[in-house]
């Protein structure tokens, strides 16, 4: 099946490239590369012998949109176009509003006119408020979004939701991501932001490479064990593989499914720290900062839906996401 994958050059969107390959299946990519490498349609072609179908442009294009499905068969659509990072969506909501929410008005306004009406949706665990008891069940969980960026998913879901409710023939999975972090193992894809990294993740490889001087631990005095906020991370490829799942499970059943795609596990930011020196030797200097604003003390995944609806499990621990990250970083930027 061509399926096409908005973002498919970005972080998550390569990844999901590749494991669609590996499944036999043709991803065609739809991408502006604001936040991605013009390189990356020659790395996936080296990583899995295949060179996708890219068209550069803006999800809200609609004239792009109409050519996309046009010139190619898609039988289902993964997107993950879109803003971000919590931060950002604080001081800049209507930049997220336009992109993420418009954006998803645009692409399925598209598919239903070309008739495709399979869709796998990258949402957030910050679409829970942040009341709901931990783990993040979902089912009957308060939903609130937690940030301008988690109410852009939030809105997202709910308009996916009516318009299954409105017409039967949409199947719609909405990905509820906890933290994704880690590479695919081969090195050649990887979390690589333009500018200043947001994220955890990429800012501790660009310390430990020695791009940037240190890391700045964004708060230690939120009501957790060592005082610095909790996440469930999980490894991109883990995250990647649950979409196909979702794909799998699409063809056999109509309507809307959620589930969140995480580990279950929460690690604190200092716990990342530390994990990330131990498994790869790397030191990694970080001071204490003062709080970011829009983040939440600790939240992490209840699994058991992923497991029983989609058969997902994610399987890679925080070392091997950790050693895999530092891989990439490593060749990207010429680490120590
Ligand atoms: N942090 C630091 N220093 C940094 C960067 C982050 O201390 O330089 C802290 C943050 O304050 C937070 C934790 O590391 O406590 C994780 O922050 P990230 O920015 O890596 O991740 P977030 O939890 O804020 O958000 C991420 C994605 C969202 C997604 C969400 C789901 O950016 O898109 O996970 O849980 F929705």
């Amino acid at each position: 099946m061509n399926v096409l994958v908005t973002g498919g050059a970005g972080y998550i969107g390569s990844h999901i490239c590749a494991q669609l390959c590996a499944c036999g299946h043709t991803p065609v990519i739809l991408d502006d590369f604001s936040n991605a490498k013009p390189d990356i349609p020659a790395r996936l072609q080296q990583l899995t012998g295949q060179r996708p179908v890219v068209y550069r442009g803006d999800v809200r294009d609609a004239a792009l949109l109409d050519h996309v499905f046009a010139a190619a068969e898609i039988g289902a659509v993964i997107h993950t176009a879109g803003k971000k990072a919590v931060g950002e969506s604080v001081t800049d909501p209507q930049l997220y509003y336009e992109n993420n929410v418009h954006g998803l008005l645009a692409l399925t306004k598209a598919m239903a006119v070309h008739g495709v009406f399979t869709l796998v949706f990258s949402s957030s665990a910050t679409v829970y408020s942040e009341t709901n008891p931990v783990p993040y069940r979902e089912g009957n969980a308060v939903l609130a979004g937690t940030s301008p960026y988690g109410r852009t998913k939030l809105i997202a879901e709910w308009i996916l939701k009516d318009l299954a409710a409105a017409d039967a023939r949409w199947r719609v999975a909405l990905l509820r991501y906890f933290n994704p972090i880690g590479a695919d193992p081969s090195g050649l894809i990887g979390d690589d932001p333009a500018g200043v990294p947001n994220n955890l993740m990429p800012y501790i490889c660009q310390v430990a490479a020695g791009v940037r001087p240190e890391l700045t631990v964004f708060g230690n005095d939120y009501p957790t064990a060592d005082g610095t906020c909790e996440r469930d991370y999980i490894h991109v490829s883990d995250l990647a593989a649950g979409h196909i799942q979702a794909l799998e499970y699409l063809a056999a059943h109509a309507g809307v499914l959620e589930v969140n795609l995480g580990t279950g596990q929460p690690v604190s930011v200092l716990g990342l720290i530390e994990t990330f020196i131990k498994a790869t030797g790397q030191p990694v200097p970080y001071r204490i900062g003062p709080r970011r604003a829009g983040d939440i003390p600790a939240y992490y995944a209840a699994v058991e839906k992923a497991k029983t609806v989609l058969g997902f499990e994610a399987a890679c621990s925080v070392e091997q996401m950790c050693c895999d990250a530092w891989r990439f970083a490593k060749n990207s930027y010429g680490g120590i």
